[in-house]
């Protein structure tokens, strides 16, 4: 029996390079313990003369990706590239051809994934996206296959590493959001452009990633409410330590009624909570079900060494599949479905505001929330005298009226300036 597949790779960055290493280096592993001979056929990059973390002969790099997908020699198509295009283009050329695609790419997935996924059906050849959500934790597998007959309530978690690993320095080390996402940078860690990261894009991916796959309506990227870290200010990350909460950037997917709510935004998790203590690049995921409870999985969600792990696992699974002759199903169909309100989703929130230190203040900032109907659960009081600052935890209450609360504050004249307003996590993960 053939056990040879021929791998051609889109990209070799930090993801691709690191999966070079693995293919060549334990090429011998993998052969013995899977009875696959995976052959490197060609590469492509944007600009050969540079430095590279593995060695390869010359005549296997490209600059021409097309050239990848369309050599006979590659029988399966690894996109590590990122971006929507050409690396779109390129995955659905491979897959029209008749060849299984791994990719890393959640922009991708979250934009074109249902388009992609009905292709590859068509065509009967597996497209895996492992790697596309929490780097090296297995999460796209479960949820798709192990927890498919699962009725998913909600998949709630830290997914993405830049900005976790920011968060981290920022709250242990006082470190500003810049210097921290260099850090982030080098390490490997943050998106070519690294503003996905800050902003909150890579994690909406995600979101809709996991929303699509838990609950089986496709939920694209650009639909998922967001709110990045860009904003965050490294004063509330200090009152929220003192308050006994910790900062993070959290991708929420749940089922509400018969509608589907998916959004990111930063929030201030007790400290006692699991999540809380998820420090650096690590990506922490709680799946929620009425026979399951509740799943937790947990581990490194960016850098080249787990996230081509996961990309390999994919790899050697096509790999199989192809060399078994099997029609791949599609694992997951998607039906029709709607997306929640963002106003009507209810949370607490944390708002800081800097005001006069004059009597009556607080019975005005306490009417402008009362007016836009959301209880205050307590209020503490920072510095005396002409200037003081308030901070105010709110119960849940409807975005709707949240905002309408801070529009009213914004008017008070005793109030200089809403400084910040940040949701507090307050029910399950
Ligand atoms: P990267 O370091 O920027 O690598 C991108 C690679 O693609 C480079 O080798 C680049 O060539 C090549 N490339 C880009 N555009 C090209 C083009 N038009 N033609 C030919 N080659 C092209 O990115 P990465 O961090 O490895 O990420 C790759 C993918 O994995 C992205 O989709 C990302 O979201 C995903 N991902 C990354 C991580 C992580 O921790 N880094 C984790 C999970 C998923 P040059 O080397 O010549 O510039
Ligand atoms: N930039 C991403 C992150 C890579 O920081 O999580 C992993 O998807």
């Amino acid at each position: 029996m053939r056990t040879t597949i021929g791998i051609g790779l889109l990209g070799a960055g930090t993801v691709g390079g690191t999966l070079l290493r693995r293919l060549v280096g334990d090429h011998e592993a993998i052969l013995a313990k899977t009875g696959l001979d995976l052959q490197v056929r060609r590469v492509a990059v944007r600009d050969p003369a540079k430095a590279r973390s593995f060695e390869l002969p010359a005549e296997l790099l490209t600059t021409d990706p097309r050239a990848v997908v369309e050599d006979p020699g590659v029988d399966l198509v690894v996109e590590v590239m990122g971006g929507r295009e050409p690396a779109g283009e390129l995955v659905a050329a491979a897959l029209a051809a008749g060849k299984p695609v791994v990719t890393a790419n959640k922009e991708l997935i979250a934009d074109r994934g249902a388009e992609l996924i009905e292709l590859a059906a068509e065509r009967g050849v597996p497209l895996l996206f492992e790697a596309a959500v929490g780097g090296g934790i297995p999460i796209i597998r479960p949820l798709s296959e192990t927890l498919a007959g699962e009725q998913i309530r909600r998949v709630a978690g830290i997914v993405n590493g830049t900005t976790n690993f920011v968060l981290t320095r920022m709250t242990e080390e006082g470190a500003e959001l810049s210097e921290a996402l260099a850090e982030a940078q080098r390490l490997g860690y943050a998106e070519a452009d690294p503003t996905a990261d800050v902003d909150g894009h890579d994690a909406a991916a995600k979101a809709a990633i996991l929303a699509s796959l838990a609950f089986g309506v496709w939920v694209p990227g650009d639909r998922v409410d967001r709110e990045g870290i860009g904003d965050l200010d490294r004063i509330d990350v200090v009152y929220a330590a003192k308050l006994g909460y910790v900062v993070k950037l959290l991708a929420i997917a749940e089922r509400v009624g018969e509608v589907v709510s998916a959004r990111v935004h930063p929030a201030m998790v007790p400290v006692d909570h699991p999540l809380a203590s998820i420090r650096g690049a690590t990506n922490a995921i709680f799946i929620e079900g009425p026979s399951i409870d509740e799943l937790l999985f947990a581990g490194p969600g960016a850098g080249g060494e787990p996230t081509a792990s996961a990309v390999l696992g994919d790899v050697i699974d096509a790999a199989r599949e192809t060399l078994a002759g099997a029609q791949v199903a599609p694992r997951i169909r998607f039906g029709e479905g709607s997306l929640v309100d963002p106003g009507s989703v209810e949370t607490k929130w944390y708002v800081r505001l800097d005001v006069e230190d004059r009597p009556g203040v607080l019975a005005q900032v306490a009417g402008a929330f009362g007016d836009a109907d959301v209880s205050i659960e307590a209020v503490w009081q920072e510095g005396t005298g002409e200037d003081a600052v308030l901070l105010i935890v709110t119960h849940r209450a409807p975005e709707r009226a949240q905002r309408a609360a801070v529009a009213a504050l914004e008017a008070l004249e005793v109030v200089r300036r809403v400084g910040a307003t940040i949701r507090v996590q307050s029910d399950g993960p």
